[in-house]
């Protein structure tokens, strides 16, 4: 315990992450509520869509409508995907988002069904977004994707991983989000890598990005804290997914990653309670009970509550 950091930032990208992979074609305005519903949790880091093709995920095909509402001076800092130049484009327009995010594989398959081309590609595209977004003032956040495995090719090799991110990070991309796509790795695998990029990049520069496919994410997110790392990526509810990578489940819910750090002593700045509220508006936004365990328990909680103050009421 005595090794655990006493502070940890979670990097919400439910409205991102979450949204690009539910079936329903959300409302821009339902968007928004969701939005302003976490803005009252405490978060401080909100991924809140991608400037990517409409044609490949048009579930996020408002996102020019949604950044233009998205509110200024609210003290949190809003992020984005951008695959491209175009999308830095687009991105740049809005003075809210603050945070661009470029985005790979370190497997060839998974970033040619994503993106549609190779990671040589990729890297020489964003050794030209990266510096333009820096020098438009915005932060910038980069993933590599299938850095535990890949729905295509298996085991993927973890240097060829730790020099993309390496090569990334020489571009000018403050923090590198390294991502368990379909939620393989377990936490064993989990420490020895992050061991191996802790050799080559600074904790600071780094964050876990993980999914729940196999229900292993909470305790990666623990071995992840144990090497020192401290930003983790999460959805509310647990929404998620990635449209190209079949099988692929839900993130890490940000509320079962925030009780479990709260448990172990160490301050995100959020208020769980609020965070379920979040959870409830996020469950109205996608239609379906999400897989979030915390969420669940809550919910369940609330309705016994509830009826038990009617059956008071009533006496
Ligand atoms: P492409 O078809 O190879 O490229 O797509 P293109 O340059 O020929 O463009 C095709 C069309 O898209 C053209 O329009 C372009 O103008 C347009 P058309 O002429 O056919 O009408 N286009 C754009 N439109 C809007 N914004 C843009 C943009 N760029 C081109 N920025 C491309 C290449 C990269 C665009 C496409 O493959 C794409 O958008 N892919 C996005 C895939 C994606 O968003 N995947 C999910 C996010 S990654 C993820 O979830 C993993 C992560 O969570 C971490 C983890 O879990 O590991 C981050
Ligand atoms: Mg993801």
């Amino acid at each position: 315990m005595s090794s655990l950091p006493s502070r940890a930032t979670v990097y919400e990208v439910g409205l991102r992450d979450g949204l690009q992979n539910e079936a329903r074609l959300v409302p821009t305005s339902e968007k928004l509520a969701l939005v302003h519903a976490l803005l009252g949790t405490g978060l401080r880091r909100l991924e809140a869509t991608s400037f990517v093709s409409p044609k490949w995920i048009p579930q996020l095909g408002d996102a020019d409508e949604l950044a233009r509402e998205l509110p200024p001076s609210s003290g949190v800092d809003f992020g984005a995907l951008v695959p491209n130049v175009r999308g830095l484009k687009r991105a740049l327009r809005y003075p809210q988002i603050t945070t661009v995010a470029v985005f790979l594989s370190a497997s060839e398959t998974h970033n040619r069904h994503n993106v549609n081309r190779s990671i040589a590609e990729s890297l020489k595209g964003f050794a030209e977004v990266i510096p333009a977004a820096r020098a438009a003032g915005r932060d910038v956040r980069a993933y590599v994707s299938t850095v535990w495995g890949c729905p295509f090719e298996g085991q993927v090799d973890p240097k060829k991983a730790l020099d993309i991110a390496v090569e990334l990070h020489r571009l000018g991309a403050t923090q590198i989000s390294l991502g368990d796509t379909i939620g393989i790795g377990n936490p064993g695998q989990i420490a020895r890598l992050c061991e191996l990029f802790l050799e080559r990049l600074p904790a600071g520069a780094l964050a876990l990005h993980l999914h729940d496919t196999r229900g292993t994410a909470l305790a990666n997110a623990l071995m992840g804290l144990m090497a020192g790392i401290t930003t983790f990526d999460a959805s509310v509810g647990g929404m998620g997914g990635c449209p190209y990578a079949p099988g692929a489940s839900g993130n890490l819910a940000t509320e079962d990653l925030v009780y479990m750090l709260h448990g172990l002593d160490i301050e995100t700045g959020i208020d769980l309670s609020k965070l379920v509220d979040a959870g409830l508006v996020a469950r109205r936004v996608a239609g379906r009970d999400l897989p979030g365990r915390y969420l669940t328990a809550a919910v369940a909680e609330r309705r016994v509550a509830r009826a038990k103050a009617e059956a008071n009421r009533g006496a």
